[in-house]
């Protein structure tokens, strides 16, 4: 499974891509709006920094304004997937970029429907939703399940790529079904490595390590 981060945070990504953890960054209106950066100029240093796929996402509702803010977004760097919401304009714009062969990321899906429409209009990447999905007392891991299956019967080439995720949980739950693609914030993907066993161990090892007075020179 891939791991991009979910975040417009420079240095954090910086971090994460230090170890190797970082194949792609997704970023939204609200990210965008958490770093205090301007979206043009926050999204070319990811740009940058990242060899994977930059979600950059449009915000005009019609069809034909959506396709020209993705054309200016595009033109940041080779490495932008324009981000559409899920809506029938969204659709026709994903339909348009495509065909320009930009990469796609259509986003806000929340039905098995929307996903096999936006396979059909030829996304890059579909983004359903887990934890929205969760907070209103679905199960968001049934919708990465049957998107799955769906596309699995019919062989479409749009990526899922499982967002709004919330939980370590989550992260393997996405890797069991067989997400391609977890966008997740830095602060799961750090908890990921976290184990009571492992401190425990490990704290048991030093000191017994200790007590044979050896250093490894
Ligand atoms: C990523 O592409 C999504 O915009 C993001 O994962 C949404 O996450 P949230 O539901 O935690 O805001």
């Amino acid at each position: 499974m891939k791991f991009f981060v979910d975040s417009a945070d420079v240095d954090a990504i910086r971090e994460l891509n230090e170890l190797g953890m970082v194949d792609g960054v997704t970023t939204n209106p609200s990210l965008i709006l958490k770093s205090g950066r301007d979206i043009l100029e926050v999204t070319r240093e990811i740009c940058e920094m990242i060899e994977g796929p930059v979600s950059a996402e449009v915000v005009a509702t019609e069809a034909e304004a959506m396709v020209a803010e993705g054309r200016r977004l595009a033109a940041i760097a080779p490495n932008i997937a324009v981000k559409v919401p899920l809506t029938w304009d969204g659709l026709k714009a994903c339909r348009v970029l495509t065909g320009e062969g930009h990469m796609v990321n259509v986003t806000l899906c929340f039905s098995p429907n929307q996903a096999l429409l936006a396979a059909k209009a030829g996304a890059t990447f579909i983004s359903p939703f887990i934890g929205r999905l969760d907070d209103i007392n679905l199960d968001g891991m049934d919708l990465i399940a049957d998107i799955r299956e769906i596309y699995d019967n019919y062989d479409f080439r749009t990526e899922i790529l499982a967002a709004s995720i919330r939980s370590v949980n989550h992260m393997t739950e996405a890797a069991r079904i067989g997400a391609d693609i977890a966008t997740a914030p830095p602060s799961v993907i750090r908890k990921m490595v976290e184990h009571p066993l492992t401190d425990k161990g490990l704290a048991a090892f030093l000191s017994d390590w200790e007590k044979t007075g050896q250093k490894i020179a």
